[in-house]
């Protein structure tokens, strides 16, 4: 149980500017996978792709982690508030709501690196046609389709409240 709450401090401390910002208390009102929200969603990326990058480190797979955990917790700001009234239909939602998250994720943290942009940009993939350039796009990718199926079927764990 430490050692969970030892990561998620590390999460916390990284996306601090993200999580204290008032769009992480809109994000935390916003349901989201019929069970969660938005933040606690984002949070859960961020999480479980910390983990997936220290077993690939382990393996001697390097990692830009502390970029991830940003691109993770941004990933999905751009719904917020636009779920029922912007996007008219579902796939209206998957595709403009990675370009919505940028220029949020942008403000809070001053600025996104190359590979921060493509991972949020991208991480509708493979639901959507165009892959992440990077391996870190790839991660979020494939945790947020995974965090998403458990959350809806309640079997992951919120890792905010762990
Ligand atoms: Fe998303
Ligand atoms: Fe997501």
């Amino acid at each position: 149980m430490i050692r969970y709450r030892k990561k998620l401090e590390h999460v916390k401390t990284i996306g601090a500017a993200i999580i204290n910002s008032p769009e992480y208390e809109k994000a935390a009102k916003q349901p989201h996978h019929f069970r969660g929200n938005v933040a606690a969603h984002m949070i859960n990326t961020a999480y479980y792709s910390y983990c997936i990058c220290g077993f690939l480190n382990k393996l001697g797979i390097r990692t830009c982690t502390d970029e991830l955990i940003i691109s993770c917790l941004c990933h999905d700001l751009g719904i917020v508030g636009n779920r029922r009234n912007k996007y008219v239909t579902g796939p209206d939602c998957i595709k403009n709501h990675p370009i919505d998250s940028i220029p949020i994720a942008e403000r809070l943290m001053g600025s996104l690196t190359p590979r921060q942009e493509n991972s949020i940009l991208m991480h509708m993939w493979p639901l959507a046609p165009s892959h992440p350039r990077y391996r870190e796009g790839v991660i979020l990718s494939f945790v947020d389709k995974y965090c998403s199926v458990l959350e809806s079927s309640g079997l992951l764990k919120p890792a905010a409240v762990l």
